[in-house]
């Protein structure tokens, strides 16, 4: 019913996919080239989709550009309200209050804003590592120190918290603000009921704003089910939960998201400090409606392609470069991959990919904020046709510099 194999041609579109690779990954401008065209390029990096979004959103998109008006628009009824509700009670068993939610045009400005409204001077912000870079970003931009804490590591592709380290962070008195990622980007670990409750516990007894990026969390291998932080920290009034229909639904660039804020006073804040106060783009309210209502049975389909492609890559990598680590993740579409004992002399790994492969690909300390030495992080969500030709290239690269 649905075609996750089809290749759809994004040229042109102005895609930070296809366009704005330079300067992301390799901070560079269009003087940089590679031995590559940029269309010869397999683009395994950012995380967007190579699918096409829901056809239950493009119809409801369709309906709405019938409608003919876009003038100033805001989220005033609570029709958006009830099917994301009834999407987080159905999908999660968890239901977000009303009065706590706040639409923003990403999670992204939302972490700016939130570190600049809830850190004051020489407060600090603690990150588990590896992560994913804008955490870091967004204390830099409010120049708001991090503290690091490394997951551990089993050496066979399994990821945990370290709770000695997290809690020896959050005991700094310092510290006053946690970026917690669940499901956590780049590991793709979906924290259990006890880790999300003993971290939770660590961070509560350090009284901590607790901001909980669950970005990722509709997108878990079939049979997972996704354990909403505020389901566990109940009643803990200084968290806020992030959520969005972007990643699902690969709807990112109509910039829609959900920011729970518990605490009444820091909710008043956030709205105040919105620079678009309250307006939001009237296509992509109704593309984030369409996806909670209509969007489900899409969804399902896209869980069993992207596990299909998960096993694909672990069987490609188990017979092809068995020195290369890799668990499947519970959740993502980010395969978090260990190449350090593949590739021991290589100190930049996407420039590598990309010059040596052809592959667009993110990797290291670098983009990833530390802990991530020798990882690549690879995307999985486009069609296995084009993922068996990025592997079989970097594959041949690997070869080629051991010779
Ligand atoms: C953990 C996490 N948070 C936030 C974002 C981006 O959020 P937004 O597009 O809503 O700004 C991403 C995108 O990759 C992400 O992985």
């Amino acid at each position: 019913m649905y075609n996750f194999d089809e290749i759809i041609d994004r040229r042109n579109t102005n895609a930070l996919n296809t366009d704005g690779f330079r300067g992301y990954i390799f901070h560079a401008g269009p003087e940089k080239v590679f031995p590559y065209k940029d269309e010869e390029f397999v683009r395994m990096w950012v995380a967007d989709m190579e699918f096409g979004t829901a056809p239950e959103i493009l119809d409801a998109l369709r309906a709405r550009i019938d409608r003919r008006i876009f003038g100033y628009t805001g989220v005033y009824d609570d029709g958006y309200y009830q099917s994301f509700r009834k999407w987080c009670l159905d999908r999660y068993g968890w239901e977000p209050k009303q009065e706590e939610l706040c639409i923003s045009p990403g999670i992204i400005p939302a972490l700016y804003q939130l570190t600049e409204i809830l850190c004051g001077p020489g407060e600090k912000v603690l990150i588990s590592t590896p992560a994913y870079g804008y955490f870091l970003h967004a204390a830099e931009y409010a120049h708001k120190e991090a503290l690091f804490s490394p997951l551990r590591k089993d050496g066979k592709g399994a990821f945990s918290l370290d709770y000695e380290d997290f809690e020896a962070k959050c005991a700094d008195p310092k510290c006053k603000l946690v970026f917690w990622c669940n499901p956590h980007n780049p590991t793709g670990r979906m924290w259990t009921r006890d880790e999300l409750s003993r971290a939770g516990a660590i961070m509560a007894k350090y009284n901590l704003w607790v901001v909980s990026d669950e970005i990722h969390c509709d997108l878990s291998r079939q049979g997972k089910r996704h354990i909403p932080m505020a389901s566990v920290m109940e009643g803990y009034p200084k968290l806020i939960t992030c959520m969005s229909p972007s990643k699902t639904f690969n709807i990112a660039g109509l910039a829609f998201s959900n920011i729970l804020i518990r605490d009444s006073a820091t909710r008043a804040q956030f709205r105040n400090r919105d620079k678009l106060f309250g307006m939001v783009n009237p296509l992509s309210l109704t593309a984030a409606k369409a996806a909670y209502d209509q969007g489900g049975a899409w969804l399902e389909a896209l869980r069993a392609y992207l596990d299909e492609n998960f096993a694909f890559v672990k069987r490609f990598l188990d017979t092809e470069l068995p020195e290369a680590v890799m668990n499947i993740p519970e959740a993502t579409y980010l395969a978090w991959v260990d190449l350090s004992r593949c590739l021991l002399d290589v100190e930049d790994l996407p420039a590598f990919f990309a010059n040596e492969a052809g592959v667009l690909l993110e990797g290291g300390d670098a983009l990833f904020v530390g802990n991530a030495k020798g990882y690549i992080r690879l995307n999985l969500a486009m069609p296995r046709s084009v993922i068996r030709t990025g592997l079989e290239r970097m594959r041949d690269a690997i070869l080629r510099h051991r010779l």
